[in-house]
């Protein structure tokens, strides 16, 4: 089975994924955070170098797109493969209310006739615009989709999964949660259920796998997933992924710490050279607390000391000390049914 780095944005840009590959195993392939499909038919300086061919493992790391009309994406899809990639993923999945409510995201699954012609569209104009003039090697961008089990219900999943079915997407990586519930609540393994049988396509699984357990009750259910697409889970326990792919717990919690410490520091160096600014990087390391924070139960009052740090000196100080606490990762545990 595949195990995937869930892409977040804020979090996981490039500094962070070369340096979880450098420390880790376990990962197959890195999503990395969308970008924004625009009629200006231009990337912004970030989203650019966020997919500098130089700033990534290519045919390890995919860059995403938060398609807008079909003719526009197909721009973007041709920019993607024409940097070298092999694979694109389209957001069918963001929830945020800017996002949806002009349609983008998961409020592409609202009006499934749209997202029906929306795919129609692209899937044809891939041959004209990223293919044109192309041997059938070049050739070679595939298309996975990104999606929710809905936007508001899941009254129309099979509707979503035949339309699904009748493009050659790659894979559909599904996130078990309706739109409109955001991240709350929990993961739908029922209607992710529909997908893994109805599906002709291949599928992965994503949503709220934090742990070894929650993997095997994953796959006590679905034995025969090809992939799975872990992110908050593999923030705050950055080793989940080589647990789960040697299948024990880290046999010493001392070593796991101190691999944890060193991947802390790299993260911190590698976004400050980035961004050539103290601020900045420290605005990146904060974002990772939100979910590592969780593996240093009791350390809230010092977390909180730590979002405060207005030089890197101080917020290394202040990080390095709840690091060396005591360290449960993944501690986030439990909600899975
Ligand atoms: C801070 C944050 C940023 C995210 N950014 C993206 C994104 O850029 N593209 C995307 O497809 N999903 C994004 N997601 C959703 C995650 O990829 C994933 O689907 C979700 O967190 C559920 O998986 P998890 O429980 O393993 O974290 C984001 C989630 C979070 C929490």
């Amino acid at each position: 089975m595949d195990i995937y780095f869930a892409p977040m944005q804020g979090v996981t840009g490039w500094p962070f994924r070369l340096t979880h590959l450098k420390h880790y195993g376990g990962v197959d392939r890195y999503y990395m955070p969308f970008i924004s499909v625009h009629q200006s038919r231009s990337m912004k300086g970030g989203e650019k170098r966020d997919m500098d061919p130089s700033h990534n493992e290519m045919g390890r790391m995919v860059p995403q797109l938060l398609p807008a009309g079909a003719e526009d994406t197909l721009i973007y899809m041709d920019m993607i493969r024409s940097a070298g990639y092999g694979e694109v993923s389209l957001n069918l999945g963001c929830p945020a209310r800017t996002v949806v409510t002009k349609g983008k995201g998961a409020g592409m699954l609202a009006d499934t006739g749209r997202l029906d012609e929306f795919l129609e569209h692209l899937f044809t104009g891939m041959e004209r615009v990223c293919n044109g003039g192309l041997s059938s090697d070049e050739r070679s961008l595939r298309v996975t989709v990104k999606t929710r089990v809905g936007m508001n219900d899941t009254d129309q999943i099979g509707e979503l999964i035949r339309i699904y079915n009748r493009y050659p997407i790659a894979e559909v990586q599904v996130h078990a949660r309706l739109g409109k519930d955001a991240y709350n609540g929990v993961p739908d393994w029922e209607a992710f259920g529909r997908f893994y049988e109805k599906s002709t396509h291949p599928v992965c699984y994503n949503g709220d796998i934090r742990s070894m357990e929650d993997f095997q009750k994953l796959l006590e259910e679905f034995p025969d997933l090809p992939a799975v697409m872990i992110g908050r889970g593999l923030v705050a326990d950055p080793m989940l992924a080589e647990k789960i792919r040697s299948g024990m717990q880290s046999d010493s919690m001392l070593t796991e710490q101190e691999r944890l410490i060193h991947f802390h520091d790299d993260i911190c160096s590698a976004w400050y050279e980035c961004y050539g600014q103290e601020h900045a990087a420290i605005c990146r390391m904060l974002e990772i607390w939100d979910y590592l924070g969780a593996s240093f139960p009791g350390c809230e009052r010092k977390i909180r000391k730590i979002r405060k740090a207005r030089s890197l000196q101080t917020y290394r100080q202040l990080a390095g000390e709840v690091l060396r606490q005591e360290y449960r990762p993944g501690y986030l545990t439990g909600s899975l049914q």
